[in-house]
């Protein structure tokens, strides 16, 4: 009959515009309890986390197959409820979802957009611990940010690199995506032997069995999700340590492996001591770095990922530059041990890391540092709009970065080499493995000046017009 064909027709291009199957639609809540929220309120990025609980633990089973792009994992998300809830939400683009279990017992699950929507068959009393695994699998498709670029589970030809600021790591795994939900995480990865899985955190252990071989990193320092990273692929593995004794692991993709980017990646140790001088111990028990490497369209951009930043290695030789270099580790303590709030306090993570390059090219005897400050003073580009006020497609314009090492320049000349001396040190220390916003970075300074700084804050930092001078 006519309409059995359209019912059909209609099956047929639900399944096929979900390519995997069809997503059931969201559970309504457990009867007299109230559903969590679909993001935790962030102004630029409304859907991004979930209110009503609070991630301590994720522990993600990935498989990995290069050939066919396909992804099959199991997230096992330990949490406290923040609030009675009847649902919850955890975000998730892309991918299909099998079962969903809170607490061992099976869930009701649904999606809408990047919401996954889940229903546990008992409510939850705010305090509860509890504990939901998504059993999921698919060809994770990147995400277009705002600002246009590319991001989340990237293929680079041989294998995947996965990039996650803000957004990308719902791409590849089920999770309050939002910066101010801090975790610990075991992420282990299956791969065909032969190739590496890079990630966070320490190498806990490494098996093979039948053709595979599973990486399994544990990240056990607070960990934001936009941190959290998976590469995939040929790598060539260094193993040292700092000055200070901090084991590092540095992966380069041969493809990437330029003497310039060779060179680099053996001044880590003298950069890490470097920033330890100026920023106090290296926050984290590892570090190093992963050199990917992206062909051509995939997009991508360098990302301090937590322990060891990613570098795309797109571009040409070289693969990385030791500035860039320089400013991904400077963010492990601004950015990675104390990370912004909201998307809105961006500025300091990159004003920090900038303002932290600028002090590297003096160091090694290029422009001073108030040369690179008249030169952003003098740049156009960088007064479109305050720091502590980007938008979503502007979340990494060079006001934030520029106009945010600014406020440094201008806060060193207002409390003193002393003062600012303590700053950098005192600033990131103040939330270790936390969370921060402007508003407290601003109430911080205060308390260590005793001066006022609200005009210098209202001009630099809040103020959309080019002062009349530097
Ligand atoms: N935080 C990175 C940096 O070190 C930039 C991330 C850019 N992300 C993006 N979606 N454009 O500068
Ligand atoms: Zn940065």
């Amino acid at each position: 009959t006519p309409l059995r064909a359209a019912l059909i027709l209609l099956l047929l291009g639900c399944c096929l515009s979900c390519s995997g199957g069809a997503e059931a639609r969201p559970p309504a809540a457990l009867p007299g309890f109230p559903a969590g929220a679909a993001g935790v309120g962030d102004r630029l990025f409304p859907d991004a986390g979930n209110g009503g609980y609070d991630v301590t633990h994720y522990g993600l089973d990935l498989s990995y197959d290069p050939g066919t792009g396909r992804l099959t994992g199991t997230a096992e998300i330990t949490a406290t409820a923040t609030a009675d809830l009847g649902r919850f939400d955890l975000d998730l683009s892309g991918l299909h979802v099998g079962r969903v279990t809170v607490d061992g017992r099976p869930a009701a699950e649904g999606r809408s957009g990047t919401e996954l929507v889940v229903r546990p068959a008992r409510s939850l009393r705010r305090g509860d611990r509890f504990e939901t695994t998504v059993d999921y699998a698919g060809v994770p498709k990147p995400l277009t940010d705002p600002d246009g670029s590319h991001e989340g589970w990237l293929s680079t030809g041989d294998g995947a690199l996965a990039l996650g600021e803000p957004l990308g790591s719902m791409t590849w795994f089920p999770g309050n995506d939002h910066p101010s939900d801090k975790a610990a995480y075991d992420i282990t990865v299956s791969v065909p032997d032969g190739l590496t899985a890079v990630s966070n955190g320490e190498l806990a252990s490494r098996a093979g069995s039948r053709g595979r071989t599973s990486f399994h990193w544990r990240t056990t320092e607070p960990m934001a999700s936009y941190l959290a990273t998976v590469a995939i692929g040929h790598y060539t593995v260094t193993r040292s340590r700092t000055p200070g004794a901090v084991p590092l692991y540095v992966a380069v993709d041969p493809r990437s492996d330029d003497r310039q980017t060779a060179a680099a990646m053996r001044r880590i140790p003298e950069i890490l001591a470097w920033e330890s001088g100026l920023f106090g111990a290296f926050p984290f028990q590892s570090s190093g770095a992963i050199v990917a490497h992206l062909p051509g369209g995939e997009g991508g951009y360098a990302l301090e990922t937590q322990n060891r930043p990613v570098f795309p290695g797109d571009s040409g030789p070289p693969a990385v530059a030791v500035g860039t270099l320089v400013h991904e580790l400077s963010h492990q303590w601004f950015g990675d041990w104390t990370t912004p709030s909201s998307w809105q306090d961006i500025w300091l993570n990159e004003g920090f890391a900038t303002y932290t390059e600028w002090l590297w090219t003096e160091h090694e005897g290029g422009a001073s540092l108030a040369r690179s400050a008249a030169a952003a003073f003098a740049d156009p580009g960088n007064w479109t709009f305050a720091p502590a006020a980007p938008t979503a497609s502007r979340l990494f314009a060079p006001p934030v970065y520029e106009r945010g090492a600014l406020v440094l320049y201008q806060l060193h000349r207002a409390l003193g080499d002393k003062a600012f001396a303590a700053l950098l040190r005192d600033w990131p220390a103040a939330h270790p493995h936390g969370n921060a916003s402007t508003a407290e970075f601003a109430a911080f300074c205060g308390r260590l000046t005793g001066k006022d700084l609200s005009p210098l804050f209202s001009t630099w930092l809040y103020g959309g017009a080019k002062p009349a001078r530097l």
